[in-house]
């Protein structure tokens, strides 16, 4: 039986599913390089237990959250879908912020149209645009919820600061920050959301594959027979009971991997030694 944790007053499985890399490009750029291959990854995330799924308008942009449309829709009443905003794609290696209201708006009506649902799950803001002040950009989301149109709001690459002004404004139920073995900052936000109860996804879970070089988690992997993916994301769930990784793959046999890792237990002395 798997863990599991709050997301809002959705209760869902650690572990979930970061749907980015099933466009099966580099650059997550354009639709489905192998689209038969990302329904196939998507569906098999959620027979296994997968029933949150991790996605963006920027995606693709638009197709990540098309391709999950296409393969899941109608959905399991269970399956919950986090979406974000607020990131301009204007050509392949691009990642810009841009939090103006009507950039959010726009994403907003996008990402219903696309996920086909007239409410959000959870709608997150994907980063702070320093051109913008940052209220405003909640401000968006804070209507949207408001609204009906979304039921939850969360945020992605925030600071402390950041995460209590925007708890000002709007109940915030997830951060989703970088965070994994090898690269463990921001632990100040991670230890607000513990206080607070709100979900912490951390993204990168396996650092883009650098979490399997590590010396140490290979021996501690050698050692409990897993394999070292198993281990980064065991650590990652015994790290903290509001941990909800989101590792990401267009590969069903990595996929059932790092599902696997919900099974790897690590003691006192596996945790210290990592
Ligand atoms: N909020 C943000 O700013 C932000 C930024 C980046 C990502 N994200 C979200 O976080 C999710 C996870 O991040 P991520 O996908 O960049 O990083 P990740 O999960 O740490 O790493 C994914 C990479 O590792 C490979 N991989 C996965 N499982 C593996 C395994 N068992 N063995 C060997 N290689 C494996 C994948 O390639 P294969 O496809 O070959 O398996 C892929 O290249 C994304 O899908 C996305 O939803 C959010």
């Amino acid at each position: 039986m798997m863990q599991a944790v709050l997301v809002g007053d959705f209760k869902v499985n650690r572990l979930g599913f970061g749907a980015m890399r099933v466009l099966g490009s580099p650059d997550v750029w354009g639709p489905p390089k192998d689209p038969a291959n990302a329904r196939k990854v998507l569906r098999r995330a959620y027979e296994l237990g997968a029933n949150f799924f991790d996605t963006a308008e920027s995606y693709g942009p638009q197709t990540g959250e098309m391709a999950i449309a296409e393969a899941m829709h109608p959905y399991p009443k269970d399956l919950v879908i986090g979406t974000k905003c607020g990131l301009l794609r204007p050509k392949p290696g691009r990642w810009d912020p841009d939090g103006r209201p009507e950039k959010l708006r726009k994403d907003l009506a996008g990402s219903l149209k696309r996920l086909r649902l007239d409410c959000l799950h959870l709608w997150q803001l994907h980063a702070p645009d320093p051109k913008v002040p940052f209220e405003e950009s909640v401000g968006v989301l804070a209507d949207a919820r408001r609204e009906g149109k979304v039921r939850h709001v969360g945020l992605s690459n925030v600071t402390l600061r950041q995460l209590e002004q925007a708890r000002r404004i709007v109940p915030i139920v997830s951060v989703q920050n970088r965070y994994n073995i090898g690269d463990r900052h921001p632990e100040d936000v991670l230890k607000a959301c513990e206080k607070l109860g709100i979900a912490f996804l951390p993204w990168y879970p396996l650092g883009d594959g650098a979490a399997l070089k590590n010396r140490k988690v290979k021996e501690v992997a050698k050692k409990l027979e897993a394999t070292p993916a198993q281990v980064a994301l065991a650590w990652l769930l015994a790290k903290s009971p509001v941990m909800l990784p989101i590792p990401g793959t267009s590969s069903i046999a990595h996929l059932e991997e790092n599902m696997g890792a919900t099974s790897v237990r690590l003691s006192d002395e596996d945790m210290a030694a990592l």
